[in-house]
């Protein structure tokens, strides 16, 4: 997957942007042969992870890049308030605001959309709302995925409402049922197939979230 970032950039014209989206198919998981270490293990999942999808270079890279990007729409007298969705979008965030060249605010909501461990269904229900007014304020919902968009569509709303300036989002990755929502989400760090994603803030069952790079869950583990 490296190398598709680097041709990518390579075939654009002299002086060219990079396009911010970087388009994932499933034959971009690396899967670890015969012999070759187990990628699980390092963390304390052995046997548990199928493939690496994002490895934690090109997730560094990524989030920098989209950094770059809001940074560049943002240069505001008032610096951006960045609302992380807890708990997927964690790593996510406190990494984009490192990467962020100018200032920004931080806060934090938890929701929770009824469903099973595996797909939500748009029922949303708020467990840890904002701290504060967005009333006139620049807000950027900094989101780990977007699957079927169900839960940010609910959550831009819901925001909207709340009378603030202007709503971005930046979601590190979508898939694609995410075409059917009515959202705009300007940037995107990655487009990746169906299959279900964990790391990197995501999890499966609460686990997961702690590993460094976006991997393939064993099928063996949720079917
Ligand atoms: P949506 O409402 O269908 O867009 O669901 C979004 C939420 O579902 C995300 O914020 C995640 O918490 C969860 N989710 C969706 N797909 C995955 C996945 O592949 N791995 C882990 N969590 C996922
Ligand atoms: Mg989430």
């Amino acid at each position: 997957m490296t190398s598709d970032l680097s041709t990518s950039a390579t075939t654009l014209p002299a002086g060219a942007a990079a396009p911010l989206t970087t388009t994932l198919t499933s034959s971009d998981a690396v899967r670890p042969g015969p012999g070759d270490p187990d990628i699980g293990a390092p963390y304390g999942y052995p046997g548990e992870l199928a493939a690496t999808l994002i490895d934690e270079d090109a997730v560094r890279s990524k989030v920098a890049q989209l950094a770059a990007a809001v940074a560049a729409d943002h240069r505001h007298e008032q610096p951006p308030l960045l609302v992380c969705v807890l708990k997927g979008a964690v790593m996510f965030v406190t990494d984009f605001a490192r990467s962020l060249p100018i200032p920004a605010e931080l806060e934090f909501m938890a929701v929770s959309s009824y469903g099973s461990a595996t797909s939500s269904s748009g029922v949303v229900r708020i467990l840890k709302d904002l701290d504060r007014d967005i009333t006139g304020r620049r807000v950027v919902i900094v989101e780990d995925i977007i699957d079927s968009g169900l839960t940010l569509s609910w959550l831009h709303k819901n925001l909207a409402s709340r009378g603030p300036a202007a709503i971005d989002i930046v979601a590190l990755l979508r898939k694609p049922a995410a075409v059917k929502v009515d959202v705009d989400v300007r940037y995107v760090g990655f487009d990746i197939p169906t299959d279900f994603v964990v790391g990197y803030g995501l999890d499966f069952n609460e686990r997961y979230r702690d590993l460094p790079f976006v991997g393939l869950l064993g099928e063996h583990m949720y079917r």
